[in-house]
């Protein structure tokens, strides 16, 4: 068939389309990321720095020692690893400086401020009580917190620029609840039992982003919570006899279910919440599936295959951990190249692992708020 006049024009359509319009039709809704502040609420995957300023306990506890912080810090700064984590990564990302912790009184919080306390629930105190869990360290759990974002916005809310702040920021509500499931389990809690608290811990991580919502916040991101059952600390608590108990990734499945249950009631409460505030952008942040991808791409990623599940500073058993001589305790040895590994002290992970994870959740992120960085 000869190709006529005609034919050439709608070829040639076709390529206008592709080439331009499609593009167009994508980048309509996506600007450079703007955010002018973050505001983190969490536990010690987030804490820069509030639980080793709480007397009398969090001031004596590792975090705020050496070899914590020793890779990129080269000193302890109260963040649960040997360098930043996956807030001051995205801080990075967002061009902002690394958040402060609100208990550091006299800090900048121009561009934000971290309210996330090491060891904190997102239930309260009293409410864990009732069921006779008591959280070793810290009862600054998620309420308190909002307590204390809503002290901050006294402090800088004299005129209605503040709106204006606080529209221009990114709010992070988590990851919380981790020590819930954590404080349960190793205070003897069945499984049964510990599945019977997800909805209300998910209730709370719902309640306190609306209350977050409702003080002016725009773009709100609540994280899910990990495959704990790759956790050293579990793997060594919980390790099983029966190769049925783990999954492809060597990981308790048990455990991992107990996660998804959670992120499965989590997204579906924030499908609640975007139905009641439809102005407000809402993400969910996939940190199960973020740390599932490193997992399986260790290799290429430049992480020993051989250690994979071994914590780096840590001792003992076939994961590197012991949970009377945890990091941090005198002698316990820090591994030789902490890049090499995931798992830091077989609870939190490594700067080089929170590294990836970040830059996995910031490419499905960023299109959901709009932007891209
Ligand atoms: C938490 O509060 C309880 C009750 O007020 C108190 O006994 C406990 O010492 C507190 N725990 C910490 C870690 O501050």
């Amino acid at each position: 068939m000869p190709i006529n006049k005609k034919s050439m024009l709608s070829l040639f359509q076709i390529f206008i389309i592709s080439c331009f319009l499609l593009p167009l039709a994508v980048s309509a809704h996506s600007k450079a990321c703007s955010f002018d502040a973050i505001y983190q609420l969490g536990d010690s995957i987030s804490d820069t720095g509030n639980l080793i300023r709480e007397a009398p306990i969090g001031t004596s506890t590792a975090f705020a020692r050496l070899p914590y912080g020793e890779t990129f810090f080269k000193k302890p700064t109260g963040r649960c690893s040997n360098g930043p984590l996956m807030v001051d990564f995205f801080a990075s990302a967002l061009h902002l400086p690394f958040l402060n912790p609100y208990l550091a009184r006299d800090a900048d919080f121009s561009h934000g401020v971290n309210f996330a306390v090491a060891g904190s629930t997102a239930l309260d105190t009293s409410s864990l009580a009732k069921n006779k869990i008591i959280p070793p360290v810290t009862n600054s759990s998620l309420s308190v917190q909002l307590g204390w974002f809503k002290d901050h916005l006294k402090s800088i809310c004299y005129t209605s620029k503040c709106a204006h702040k606080l529209e221009r920021a990114l709010f992070l509500v988590g990851e919380i609840g981790g020590n819930d499931y954590n404080y349960a389990f190793f205070q003897g809690k069945t499984i049964g039992e510990i599945q019977s608290y997800v909805p209300y811990i998910v209730q709370k991580i719902k309640d306190v982003a609306r209350k977050v919502i409702d003080h002016g916040a725009r773009t709100v991101v609540v994280p899910g919570n990990f495959p704990i059952g790759c956790m050293p600390i579990y793997l060594t608590a919980f390790r099983s006899d029966d190769p049925a108990a783990y999954d492809e990734l060597k990981c308790l499945k048990g455990l991992n279910d107990l996660a998804m249950i959670h992120n499965d009631n989590l997204q579906r409460a924030l499908k609640q919440l975007r139905k009641e505030y439809p102005d407000v952008t809402i993400v969910y942040a996939d940190y199960y599936t973020a740390l599932q991808w490193v997992l399986s791409h260790a290799s290429s990623l430049g992480f020993e295959e051989k250690s994979l599940q071994k914590a780096c500073c840590g001792t003992g058993g076939d994961y590197n951990f012991d949970l009377t001589k945890m990091c941090g305790a005198p002698g316990v040895p820090v591994c030789p190249d902490p890049e090499t590994r995931v798992s830091w002290d077989g609870i939190h992970l490594t700067e080089k692992a929170y590294k990836y994870m970040a830059d996995f959740l910031m490419h499905s992120i960023m299109p959901e708020i709009q932007c891209h960085i």
